[in-house]
């Protein structure tokens, strides 16, 4: 990136230094300012060489060039009046300049249409992180969008439109030498009285004739209303971060993520934080018509409100508004002022001034441009005056019977995983693998509120399990202990209620990795057969032999025998003291297994249910073949055609998870709480 000029220290120690130095001049009183600029002697010597470059700046704004802009949005699908906005504002970004290109964040085919119709300029990455009703999060789209190689990267609402400052304001800021992070408030309007013209490249008025910026930022200043919650955010392709620390998962379109960026931003101080809202004029139309999806983002309310909770005042902080610039055109000219700081930059001088020293002997364009932009209101009075509100209510307005007939595929199935706090991470990487194949018909029933609260910022579609026993021990509730049989019993509870409610349920526990989506498979076996995993590890002889059946991972299709057996093999656990496992077996195949039929079959004599085993190589347990020991587990898997594999027969949970992160088989970065994509070039997995 060329640069012209170093206007600003780049660290905040410089900028104390550079205050306190200040401060012993104001102390030496106006005999020093009399000598006026040449006084640079009586400062310390870091600051001389910043002060002894050339003066006046003469050349490199005549030259200036159109950076690369990237600019990154999530739209709702385009259709119908949001639709229409979308597009509008779509356009007034292409036509601002042919060095602009636009990036979708969308899993919806109306996006992917719209992409194309706008040809290669803009395009569409559903490879982000979506709630389960298809809103992205924040973390992933900064993520993603940071990994732009754009001179300059910005995020932008779907429905702001632009007019053609958004260009001059970052063409300037691309001049500054230090990394900057550019922020700007659109305005709410009502009606705008102009229209794109059909290249959408001008503006006009109702009798065609073409309007300049002028104009519209007239129109613009009488409706000074831009204390919403939308944002402009820029930054140039730089070497620090945007701030300290990791991003929460937050869900896009809420606000608050703007302003726990800014606010990281200027208390972190890595970069030039600068207000652009005065240089950048830009709106949006009333929100009034977008109410009628209000209901379906309930949800992702109250993701964000609780996460405002967990998170507490610290991420909330008070945004530490004196390393704010603003940026300010004066008189054709651009300017950066922070008032706190007393310092005042204008773009066409090489250099900045201290507003308390200097103010007699700049020039008096300069001290009308200061007076003005003192008495606009811009971010950070925004913030002051909407302090952040979090709505207190936690409680999810979804019923498992709304949740289920949201969630379930055509086939009327759902995806079934049950897990507790302590599994979290094996939860979340689960997700993110059924993501990756685009499964969405799953549920998430919890164990316990941590695990809760965990999902819902997580946007997992959850539920909490009925029957949950209390006291999930954190790291011992692996097989064969007391806590694993109590949990275990809530499985085949839950399973039985989706049934009886209609739906088809996949049980698959949060240790089965999936290598394909099995339930084109599982869903041909039909009626009346209930497919289970076999726990059998013996690679020749039957599959179906006495407690070989794996409750971690089976079929049940919802009809009145499947129902009817899965009641007894409740019914048989719940007076067992031992794990539902064994009451499976015993109750569908009968103890040592009277009921088997051939080598990998049984038969409910009652029921007259079918219990089909899997076959091993499609559907492998922790033990066939050592496959966990393999070098690589996931080619020799996939080479026997494996759809899943089951990280099971091992004991404790950290050695699970260690072996299923090595094995490559995880999909999921605790420490940025994302899923693992494509575009993520680093993956730092520091688990153990
Ligand atoms: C936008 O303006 C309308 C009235 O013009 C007002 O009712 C609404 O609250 C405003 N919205 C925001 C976010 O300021
Ligand atoms: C969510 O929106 C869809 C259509 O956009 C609608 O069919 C559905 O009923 C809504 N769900 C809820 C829970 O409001
Ligand atoms: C805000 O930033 C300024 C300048 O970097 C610093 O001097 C001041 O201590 C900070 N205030 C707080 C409350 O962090
Ligand atoms: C939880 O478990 C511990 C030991 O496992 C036991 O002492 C305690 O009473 C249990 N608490 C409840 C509420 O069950
Ligand atoms: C739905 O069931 C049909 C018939 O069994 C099957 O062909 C299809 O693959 C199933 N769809 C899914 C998504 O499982
Ligand atoms: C595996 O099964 C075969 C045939 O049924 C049997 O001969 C062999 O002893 C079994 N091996 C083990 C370790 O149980
Ligand atoms: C299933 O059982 C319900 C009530 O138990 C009954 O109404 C229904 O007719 C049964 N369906 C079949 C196919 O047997
Ligand atoms: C489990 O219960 C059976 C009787 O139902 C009893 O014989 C056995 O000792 C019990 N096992 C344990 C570990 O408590």
């Amino acid at each position: 990136m060329e640069s012209q000029y170093s206007p600003f220290f780049p660290s905040s120690y410089k900028k104390k230094a550079l205050q306190s130095g200040l401060w012993l001049i104001w102390v030496c009183g106006f005999f020093l300012i009399g000598v006026s600029f040449y006084f640079t002697q009586m400062l310390p010597n870091f600051l001389k060489e910043e002060i002894q470059k050339p003066e006046i700046f003469t050349t490199g704004f005549d030259d200036l060039n159109c950076p690369k802009i990237t600019i990154f949005t999530a739209p709702r699908p385009f259709i119908g009046k949001i639709g229409e906005r979308q597009t509008l504002a779509l356009r007034s970004w292409l036509g601002l300049s042919d060095n602009i290109n636009v990036v979708l964040f969308s899993q919806d085919p109306s996006v992917f249409s719209l992409a194309v119709s706008f040809g290669s300029r803009v395009s569409v990455e559903p490879n982000v992180d979506f709630s389960f009703v298809g809103t992205p999060f924040f973390h992933s789209m900064v993520a993603r969008s940071m990994t732009s190689s754009s001179d300059v990267t910005a995020l932008i609402d779907p429905d702001t439109i632009l007019l053609s400052n958004f260009v001059s304001s970052l063409k300037h800021a691309h001049k500054l030498d230090e990394d900057w992070l550019l922020i700007a408030l659109p305005q709410n309007l009502s009606h705008f009285p102009f229209h794109l013209d059909s290249k959408g490249k001008n503006w006009q008025s109702e009798n065609g004739k073409h309007v300049g910026i002028q104009k519209m930022q007239e129109f613009l200043s009488h409706k000074f209303s831009w204390c919403g919650e939308r944002m402009i955010i820029a930054w140039n392709n730089g070497d620090l971060p945007l701030h300290k620390g990791v991003l929460p998962p937050f869900l896009y379109g809420k606000g608050i993520h703007n302003r726990w960026i800014i606010t990281e931003a200027l208390t972190s101080d890595y970069r030039l934080v600068i207000d652009s809202t005065l240089t950048i004029s830009s709106f949006y139309f009333d929100q009034e018509i977008l109410n009628s999806d209000i209901e379906n983002r309930s949800w992702e309310i109250t993701g964000n409100s609780l996460l405002g909770k967990l998170y507490g005042s610290f991420s909330f902080r008070e945004a530490n508004f004196s390393n704010l610039f603003r940026f300010f055109e004066c008189r054709k000219e651009y300017l950066l002022v922070n008032s706190d700081q007393n310092i005042a930059y204008p773009l066409w001088y090489k250099r900045q001034l201290s507003l308390s020293i200097f103010s007699l002997l700049m020039e008096k364009k300069i001290v009308d441009c200061v007076h003005v932009i003192k008495s606009l209101e811009g971010v950070k009075e925004c913030f002051l005056k909407k302090q952040m509100r979090l709505s207190n209510s936690i409680s999810l307005p979804l019923s498992l019977e709304s949740l289920l007939s949201i969630l379930a595929d055509q086939n009327k199935t759902i995806v079934l995983s049950i897990a507790g706090y302590s599994y979290k991470d094996m939860l979340m990487s689960w997700v993110c693998r059924l993501r990756h194949l685009q499964v969405s018909n799953f549920l998430v029933c919890a164990l316990d509120d941590e695990i809760y609260n965990f999902a819902i910022l997580q946007g997992l579609p959850v539920i909490k399990c009925l029957y949950s026993p209390t006291n999930i021990s954190f790291d011992n509730c692996h097989f064969g202990t007391e806590c694993f049989q109590r949990v275990t019993k809530v499985k085949s509870r839950m399973v039985l209620q989706i049934l009886k409610l209609g739906f088809n349920v996949l049980l698959s526990d949060v240790d089965v990795y999936w290598f394909k989506n099995p339930l084109p498979y599982l869903s041909s076996f039909g009626p009346a057969v209930l497919v289970v995993q076999s726990d059998e590890y013996n690679t020749t002889g039957p599959i179906n032999f006495p407690r070989r059946l794996n409750s971690g991972f089976y079929y049940a299709h919802s009809d009145n025998i499947t129902i009817t057996a899965l009641e007894k093999v409740v019914k048989h656990a719940a007076s067992s003291n031992l794990s539902e496992q064994p009451s499976f077996y015993d109750t569908l195949c009968g103890e040592g297994g009277t009921n088997r039929l051939g080598d990998y079959q049984c038969l409910e004599p009652e029921t007259k249910l079918l219990i089909n085993f899997l076959n091993r190589d499609l559907f492998p347990n922790g033990a066939y073949r050592d496959l966990w020991e393999d070098k690589d587990t996931k080619k020799s898997c996939l080479d026997k055609g494996c759809l899943i594999l089951h990280n099971n027969w091992i004991s404790g949970r950290k050695k699970k998870l260690e072996r299923q992160v090595l094995s490559r088989l995880w999909d999921y970065d605790i420490n940025t709480r994302m899923c693992l994509q494509s575009w993520h070039t680093t993956n730092s997995m520091s688990y153990f």
